[in-house]
C-alpha cells in the first residue's frame, strides 16, 4: 500500500451542455488526494470511437446513463480498489480488459473515460502540482495555438450550413493570451457584423453563431470581414480554419450538400475546398472528406497539404494505428486527439505520441456536449501538443478551458512559451534549386 493505492471509485449522473446527463467520476487515494473528470459527448461521432452506454428507452431521449453509472459504482470500483493511481497504463489496462469489447461497450466509453482520467487527477494531486505539470515531468512545455469557433454549422446547427466549424487560428499572435484576446475581438466584430445584417439569431451547439447563411462561402466572406473589423491582418495573424466533418454528409464518395441540392464526388469536393484555399486564408481543414474515403484523403493531401494542416478526426479517431497508417500512407498532416474517442488516457497518449512520430500537427480537443471540466487543457499543455480546439468563445463549458489556460500561463510566468503558428502540421513544400541549375522538391 502507498499513498497512491485507490480507495475508493464513485461515479454520479450529472447533466451536459446539451443539457443531457454524463457521468462524472470521483476517485479518492489512501493518502488522502481526490481526483474528478466527467466525460463529454459527441454529435458527429466516427463510427470508430469508443461508444458511450446509453440506457435508450422513452427517457430522457434515451440519454440517460443510469447503467454507465452503475458500471463505475460497481465492476470498475471492485476492479481498481488496492490498484496504483499513480500507474495510468495498469489502470487503464485493467478497465480495458474488464470490458472486453473492441468499442468499449459494455462498461461504456463515458464510465471508463471520466474513470481513467479521474485517477490521472488523482495521481497529479497526490504528487501536489497541478495536471499538467504532472504530466510535463520536468520537460519544457508550450501553450498551444487556440483554435476558436466563430459560427457553427452542420451537425451542431441542424445542417443550416454543410461546414461544421468556421473557426480562427492566430498565428501572428506573441503568446496564447494575445491570441485569445484577438479571437474575442473577431468574435466581437462577427456578432456586429450578424446583427447589422439582420442574421443574429443565437448561437450553436459549440456557442458559435447560428450560420444563418445562405452558403458555406457567405459564412467565410463574413469571417473574412469580421478579422477586418477587428483590426487585425486576415492571414498573417489571424487565419481561418474549418471542420468540414464530411462523414455528417458524404457516404460512397458522395457528398450531400445541404443548401446547394446537389451531390458532389470526392473529386468534386476537392476542387470546391481548393477554391476555398484559393480565395480566403486557410490553414487548416479538419476531416474535409468522408472517414469511409481514405483515397479522397490522399488525393486532397498530396494536392492541398503543402498549403494548409490537413486533419483526421472521425477519419482517424483518436486511435494510434490509423495515425500511423495515415502517415504512412500520406493521408493527413494532422490528427486530432479526443480522449473520448480512444476511451482512456493512455489510449489517447499512444495516439498522440503517433501523431508526433509521423510528424503531424497534433490538437487536443473536446467535444460538442462539454462540461467545466478542464481535463483537455491540462493534457494539451502537459503533453506540449502545440494546439487545441474546444469550440467557441461563449459559454461557460468552453470558456472555462480558455480560463483554465489562461492561468497555467500566468503560472509558468515570463518564461512561458507559445506554440503559435510554428505548430500548423503543414510543411510547405520547399523548391531548392541545385548546382546545376534543376530544381528539386521536398516536403
Ligand atoms: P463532436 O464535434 O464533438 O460533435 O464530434 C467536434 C468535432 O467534430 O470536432
Ligand atoms: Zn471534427
Amino acid at each position: 500500500m502507498t499513498n497512491t493505492t485507490i480507495a475508493a471509485v464513485h461515479g454520479r449522473r450529472v447533466w451536459d451542455s446539451r443539457g443531457r446527463p454524463t457521468v462524472e467520476v470521483d476517485v479518492s487515494l489512501r493518502g488522502g488526494a481526490t481526483g474528478r473528470a466527467i466525460a463529454p459527448a459527441g454529435a458527429s461521432m466516427g463510427s470508430g470511437e469508443a461508444v458511450d452506454l446509453r440506457d435508450g428507452g422513452k427517457k430522457l431521449g434515451g440519454f440517460d446513463v443510469g447503467r454507465a453509472v452503475a458500471s463505475v459504482n460497481g465492476e470498475m470500483e471492485q476492479a481498481l480498489i488496492g490498484q496504483d493511481a499513480a500507474d495510468q497504463a495498469a489502470i487503464d489496462a485493467i478497465m480495458i480488459a474488464r470490458d472486453g469489447t473492441a468499442n468499449k461497450a459494455r462498461l461504456g466509453g463515458n464510465a471508463i473515460v471520466a474513470t481513467s482520467m479521474a485517477v490521472l487527477h488523482a495521481a497529479a494531486a497526490a504528487a501536489k502540482v497541478p495536471l499538467w505539470m504532472h504530466l510535463a515531468q520536468g520537460r519544457k512545455v508550450r501553450l498551444p495555438l487556440p483554435e476558436i469557433q466563430i459560427f457553427g454549422g452542420g451537425a451542431h446547427a441542424a445542417r443550416r450550413v454543410d461546414v461544421q466549424d468556421f473557426m480562427v487560428m492566430c498565428p501572428g499572435a506573441a503568446s496564447f493570451a494575445q491570441a485569445i484576446e484577438w479571437t474575442a475581438e473577431v468574435y466581437l466584430a462577427a456578432g456586429s457584423l450578424m446583427k447589422q445584417a439582420g442574421k443574429l439569431q443565437g448561437v450553436a451547439d459549440e456557442g458559435g453563431y447560428w450560420p444563418a447563411f445562405t452558403s458555406n462561402e457567405e459564412a467565410l466572406d463574413t469571417l473574412v470581414r469580421a478579422i477586418e473589423r477587428a483590426g487585425l491582418e486576415p492571414g498573417p495573424q489571424v487565419a481561418i480554419s474549418l471542420d468540414v466533418a464530411a462523414s455528417e454528409f458524404g457516404k460512397n464518395g458522395r457528398y450531400a450538400l445541404a443548401l446547394d441540392d446537389r451531390a458532389l464526388g470526392t473529386d468534386e469536393m476537392i476542387a470546391m475546398l481548393g477554391r476555398w484555399l484559393d480565395t480566403y486564408p486557410i490553414v487548416s481543414i479538419e476531416d474535409p472528406l468522408a472517414e469511409d474515403d481514405a483515397a479522397g484523403f490522399r488525393a486532397f493531401t498530396a494536392a492541398y497539404g503543402d498549403r494548409c494542416q490537413v486533419i483526421g478526426d472521425d477519419f482517424l479517431v483518436t486511435n494510434a494505428a490509423r495515425v500511423a497508417e495515415a502517415a504512412a500512407s500520406g493521408a493527413a498532416t494532422a490528427v486530432l486527439i479526443k480522449p473520448n474517442q480512444a476511451g482512456t488516457v493512455t489510449e489517447t497518449r499512444a495516439a498522440l505520441d503517433a501523431g508526433r512520430q509521423a510528424r503531424f500537427g497534433t490538437i487536443v480537443s473536446a467535444r460538442s456536449g462539454e462540461t467545466e471540466d478542464t481535463t483537455v487543457v491540462h493534457l494539451a499543455v502537459g503533453w506540449d501538443a502545440g494546439q487545441l480546439k474546444v469550440g467557441s468563445f461563449s459559454r461557460s463549458e468552453r470558456m472555462a478551458k480558455w480560463n483554465e489556460c489562461l492561468r497555467i500561463e500566468e503560472a509558468i510566468g515570463p518564461d512561458a512559451s507559445f506554440a503559435g503558428g510554428a505548430a500548423l502540421g503543414f510543411r510547405p513544400v520547399q523548391k531548392k534549386v541545385t548546382n546545376d541549375g534543376l530544381e528539386s522538391t521536398s516536403v
